[in-house]
Parts: structure tokens; sequence; C-alpha cells
């Protein structure tokens, strides 16, 4: 038999000392012996030979153990051992073992998370232990009364605190009898809540089994959550759909789960994380510490970000942190929970009639605010849609000032309801584009205007016209100036061909003078053209010249991003490009030869085909290939090195950088077959950090993550001496 080593920082929840401190060497031969006994092999061999019941039957056991175990790797310790890839493979191999042997389907399989017929309607729970709420913070002074109270109340005790980010989600129970889900509710009124179990069944993150050593009966409770991203990808499909948008991750998560069809909620893509024990037997903890650190060791998510704070100085240092992290967080916050460490002070502090006197909840200003509306105007982007543009009177949120707010299409303005001289809450959180969430009806003054989508296009007089089926309007002019302008920027922009000096201003001009009617007019162009045009010095027509010539080195990928083929962003054309190599195999390329590729669904192929399909967007490549533009890739991901650090690394870049940009540094990491992530978490292997790095620094340190200067990584990308 193996035995394994494996590293588990015991400290996992951070805190003062330093993460080498907290590291202590498990010996595990636990649970992991469950399957050391079975070599990979072995397993391919099973499952060729599993035609009796019985080797059928140790075979699942073997793949359900392994699909939990990567489940535990991936979702709580952040850390997996394998790729997406072969996960998959391993569902879907124990899919097919089930399929030919269905009484081996158990419940806890995680092949049986999407299941179950639509309800008719959730049945009550009653909690046993009731699910109260706490009492609220707005203010540093208010935390530090919360302090004083519980010092008067424990006179001469020492008091250490847990402070934990405040996710904004929904409460719920989870229940596991004998280490096995079987029960999920909502808090509902404290006392009662509804049933959710078969959604709860679907978010990923949360085990159907607890890991071994679980007590008989074990209730946690915690957040369920939409994160950032998955609230972004579905409301920008609802509004392409024209479906009602939800307003924030909280009531999409909230939706979400009161979904009746379950099927429904699988397709949501929900997070869970726990943040205290429930009704439980025989456990024996003796702080909340300990019961996060038992939550984590059965298997069940907790927030990394976590901590335990010494007094009320570290909970308020912590509550600042949290602050500045909070716009890069992937899911809204909206505050820090503060709770008494031990237990037992807990017990002699007690209950009010709704909350706890051992919590607080110490609550951040919201990240929206309310506004007025001045107009609603239309804008024609490059695919020549017509976007609704709100027009605001300037105000702050979330750290910036907002003037300007997309309202998507003429059904969400309808939906929504927002009227010209309307007074409005918007909302902005992390990069997202601030939304219109709702009008405030209670301060209309019926003077407000109903906005009416312009039956031409306001840029060329053409025909707007909405497809039956669609929720956009779009300019149908060939000539519209709006779409060839925005085209032209978005070819010459930065995450496209990256033509510096060709900003908007120089490409309004030179479409003005009539010097580019298309982007690859941009490679005819001439120094004694360019001078002619306003602000433009000999120098400067000159620096424009070589970015234009650089540019036709950019890249595969950047042309295909460039060229604005509708639905095709910056990632899937990476994509196009790795997958395909070059342009010609990416225009000769089946529906299904497209949609093989990783970010390239069914309406992407569509669209790619269709561009394609248009003998004037033939006739563009093929003017800019007789220009010189690259169109094959030169390097792909087979070709890089195997050997160089990067391959394979997930990299954040932050701060500025002097000897190139951070756009630049990023293509690097991926040119070499690293992956770049926007934030820092323990799945970061580098961060590459330049002059005045803010918040990703601090976290790279909490985590004990590898840092870079540029120096640094200038060596280890073989760039620097
Ligand atoms: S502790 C006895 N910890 O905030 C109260 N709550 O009013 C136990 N929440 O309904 C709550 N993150 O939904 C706690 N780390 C956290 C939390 C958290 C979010 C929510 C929870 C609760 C509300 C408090």
């Amino acid at each position: 038999m193996n035995i394994f080593i494996a590293t588990l920082p015991c400290g996992f929840l951070g805190g003062e000392n330093s993460p080498q401190l907290q590291q202590i060497y498990v010996l595990a031969v636990g649970f992991m012996s469950l399957f050391s006994d079975i070599t990979n092999e072995q397993l391919v061999e099973m499952d060729a030979a599993a035609a009796d019941q019985q080797t059928a039957g140790q075979l699942a056991a073997e793949l359900q153990r392994r699909l939990e175990y990567h489940s535990y790797r991936y979702y709580v310790l952040d850390d997996p051992e394998i790729s997406d890839a072969e996960y998959d493979a391993l569902l879907r191999q124990l899919e097919a073992l089930e399929a030919r042997f269905p009484e081996l389907v158990s419940p806890q399989s995680p092949t049986q998370r999407v299941g179950g017929q639509p309800l008719p309607g959730f049945e009550t729970v009653t909690h046993r232990i009731p699910m109260l709420s706490l009492s609220n913070a707005h203010s540093f002074d208010e935390l530090k009364e919360f302090d004083l109270r519980i010092k008067r109340a424990l006179p001469d005790e020492q008091v250490t605190y847990v402070a934990e980010p405040k996710i904004d989600g929904l409460a719920v129970s989870v229940l596991y009898e004998d280490g096995a889900f079987v029960q999920g509710a909502t808090r509902g009124n404290g006392q009662q809540g509804e049933n959710i179990t078969q959604n709860l069944r679907t978010v990923k993150s949360l085990p159907l089994r607890l890991r071994p050593g679980a007590p008989a009966v074990f209730e946690a409770r915690g957040e369920a959550y939409m994160s950032r991203e998955a609230f972004s990808r579905l409301n920008s499909g609802r509004s392409e759909r024209g479906e009602q948008l939800f307003a924030n991750p909280r009531n999409a998560a909230a939706g979400s789960l009161r979904q009746l069809d379950p099927k429904v909620t699988a397709h949501r893509d929900l997070d869970i994380f726990l943040y205290s024990l429930g009704y439980t037997e025989g456990v024996g903890v003796s702080s909340h510490w300990e019961a996060l650190q038992l939550l984590r060791d059965l298997g069940l998510r907790v927030n990394p970000l976590v901590r335990q704070c010494a007094g009320i100085t570290q909970v308020l240092e912590f509550c600042e942190e949290i602050g500045r992290l909070r716009p890069e967080l992937p899911y809204d916050i909206d505050g820090v929970v503060v709770k008494v460490d031990s237990l037992a002070q807990q017990a002699r502090l007690g209950f009010t009639a709704k909350s706890p006197r051992w919590a607080i909840a110490f609550k951040f200003p919201p990240e929206e605010a309310t506004t007025v509306v001045r107009d609603i105007t239309v804008q024609v982007g490059r695919t020549g849609a017509l976007t609704p543009l709100a027009i605001l009177e300037p105000v702050t949120v979330a750290g910036s000032t907002v003037s300007r707010a997309t309202l998507h299409n003429e059904d969400i303005v309808r939906q929504k309801d927002i009227r010209i001289g309307d007074t409005v809450v918007i909302r902005k959180a992390g990069d997202v584009i601030p939304e219109v969430v709702k009008p405030v009806t209670a301060k209309r003054t019926g003077a407000e205007q109903v906005f009416t989508m312009p039956t031409v296009c306001p840029a060329c007089g053409a025909e707007a016209y909405r497809a039956p089926g669609e929720a956009v309007t779009r300019c149908i002019g060939s000539q519209c100036p709006a779409q060839l302008l925005e085209g032209l920027s978005h070819f010459a922009s930065r995450d496209a061909m990256d033509i510096e000096g060709m900003g908007p201003a120089i490409v309004t001009q030179l479409v003005e003078a009539g010097m580019i009617k298309s982007p690859a007019d941009i490679y005819g162009l001439s120094l004694e053209q360019l001078v002619t045009l306003e602000r433009m010095g000999q120098k400067s027509a000159e620096n424009l010249l070589g970015a234009i010539s650089r540019s036709k080195n950019a890249g595969l990928a950047r042309v295909v991003f460039a060229l604005g083929i509708r639905l095709v962003g910056a990632g899937a054309a990476r994509d196009l490009a790795d997958h395909f190599g070059s342009m010609d195999r990416v225009i000769s390329a089946s529906t299904q030869e497209l949609t093989a590729v990783p970010a390239v669904g069914e309406k992407i192929a569509a669209s790619v085909k269709e561009y394609f399909s248009e003998p004037q967007n033939l006739e563009l490549v093929q003017r800019l290939k007789a220009a010189g533009v690259e169109m094959t890739q030169e390097r792909t991901q087979e070709q890089v090195s195997l050997d160089n650090p990067l391959n394979g690394k997930t990299v954040v870049v932050t701060g500025t950088l002097e000897t190139l940009s951070r756009k630049e540094a990023q293509e690097l990491v991926r040119s070499l077959g690293g992956k770049v992530t926007s934030s820092v978490s323990k799945k970061t292997d580098y961060v590459v950090v330049g002059d005045n790095p803010g918040s990703k620094h601090d976290k790279a340190v909490e985590l004990g993550i590898t840092i870079w200067d540029e120096e640094e990584f200038l060596r280890q990308t073989g760039r620097g001496s």
C-alpha cells in the first residue's frame, strides 16, 4: 500500500501568523489510502472488465470517491490536483457505468446533482435551532460600542473575535445524516423555512457526501450566492433573449433557489460558503474558529478570508482590508460579520429576542445609489446594434463617478419602466458596467417621458430594424458612419490590433477626410496624408505609421478579434486562433469544427459562419493579407516548451510595470502557456507586481503566493538578464 504525505495548512484561515508557521505536515493515510491501492491503469482495466455487477460496484465506488476527493480539492482547498477536463472524464466514466448498471446509482453519486421532477410547491421545514439574524453596526464607533458591551458583560476576560466577510446571498441550512446530504432549507422566518433540497443539490461546491469522520447528524449553515461573473453571464443571456433581468446577484441567487424545477437551478451556477454549525450530535468544538476548521475538514466550503482577531483593533483593520478588497472580490459582500470566538463566552452572552449578543454585522455602504435620468440616448455599435443609454446626473457609487449606464435594449427599458426624468437606483459592482436597477416610482411628478426606440438609425438615417424574436434593433445601413467609426476604432483598439495613437478621435478625422472606409485602408495610409490631420505633426505621424506597421504582426488571435465578428470576444478569438492556427482554416471550418473550440458555442459558431459568408468580409481579409497582416499563428500551445516556468501556471499581474504594459505582460504569460486571472486566490501560482500594486499584492502576501517584481518576471520569461 502506498502512503501519502499531504501538506494541510492547518491555520488555513490566515491570521496574524506567517503562513509558514501555520503549515503542519499531516501524515494522511486515512481517506487517501481508500484509493491508493488502485492505480489509474487498473481503473481502466476494471472499466473494460466491468461485466459483472460486483466489479462494476467496486469501480463505481472508486470513481465516486475520486470525484468527491477532487471536488473537495477544487472547491474547499482551492487547490485542484487534476484539470477540469480530467474531472469531466471521470464523471463521464461513472455516468457510462451507471447507465449500464442502473442499480448502482445512489442519491449521493456525483452524477445525481440534477434529478427529480419539478415540485408543485415547497414543503415547510422547521429549524431545530432557530436561524437568527444579526444586529448591525454602521460605523467603527458602533463596532467599538459592541466591543465595550461585550467587555462589560465579561469583565476581566480576554475576548478573541472571528471576523468574516458578510456574503450577500441567501442564508441556508444544510443537513447531513450519516455523511449524506439529506435536506437543505431556506431561513424563512427563522423558525420555519422552505425545503429546497433538490435545488441545493445542484450547487457544485456543496458536497453530496461529507468526508469520512462526519457525525451521524450534522447541520451546517451558510450563504448560497451567485458570483458576479455568473450573474453577468446570466443577465446578458436574459437581455439577449429579451427576458427580465435580475437586479443583483443576491436576487438572482434567491430567484434561482426558489425555482420549482431543479433543472433551471442547475443552469444558474450558484456557490456556497458555510459559516456556522446548526444542530449537530457529538461535535466537540470549543470555539467558532474550531467550528470553521471542522466544517472545512468535513469538506464544506469556508470563506478563505475569515480571520481570528485578538481584539477590536484587529477587527477594525480587517474591516478596512476587506473594504479595500471588496471591488475585486468575485462575489458581492455587504459587510463584515464579527463573532466572539469562544463558545463558552457566546453561551454566557446569550441572545436578545432577534439576534445573538455575541455577534454583529458591520455594514459597508451600498454599491447602489440613486440619481436622476437626464436623458435616454441611443448608441450605434459596430454591429449596428442600437443600444439605449441612460445619461445620468453624475453620482458616486462604490468609489467612482457614474454618469451613464446601459439600458441594454428596448424591452428592458419597458420592463423596468425607466423614463426620462425618473429618479432611479443604479448599481455598480466590481468592473461591471453600471446598471439602472429600477425607477423610484414614488418620486414621479408626471412630467417623466416614456422612451421610444427610433425607427431610423440616429447616425445615418437608414432603417432601424428589429427582427422577429430578437431583442436588439439594428441599423441596416451598409454605409452607416457610426458603425464604420465603431468598427474602425475597435479594429485599432488595444485589445485588437493595438495601433497606438489611433484612438476614436483620429479615426473620426480619417473617416471624415475620406481617407479610410475599411480597416484595410489603414495599411495604405501615407505620411503625407497623416500630416494633414489636425494636431498631427511630422513626429506623431511617423509614430503612427510605425504603430500601423507593427500591428501587422499582432498575431492571429488579435486579427480575429479585430474583425469585430458578432459575439466573438477576445477570449473566443484566442481560442479560435489556437485551435485553427490560420485565418484560412477559421474561414473554412464547419459549424461542427467551430463548436469543438472551447469558448465557442452554437451561437458564436453561427455568427462566425454568417460573417464569412459575406463576400465583403472575405474581401477585407484578403486585403489585410495583401497588406502584410500576419494571418497565421506563430506559436501554438503545443510548441511552447514544456519546461518554461510559466507553462500551465496561473498568474496575476498588478501595478504599473516599467518596460511593458500590463496587457503586454499578460500576453507574454499566455504565449508561454500560462493562464492570466484578475484576482489573487490560492489557485494563483505567481503574482507579478509593478509600482502601486494595491490590495492584490497584500492578498498575495497574505496567502503566501510567490511574488515576482518586474526584473524577476522578465528573467523567468527569458526576456531579462
Ligand atoms: S452569522 C446568528 N456569518 O447575514 C446569526 N451570517 O443577519 C448567524 N451572512 O442571515 C449569522 N455572511 O444570511 C453570518 N459570515 C457570515 C455571514 C452571514 C452572510 C448573512 C446571513 C444572515 C445575515 C445576518
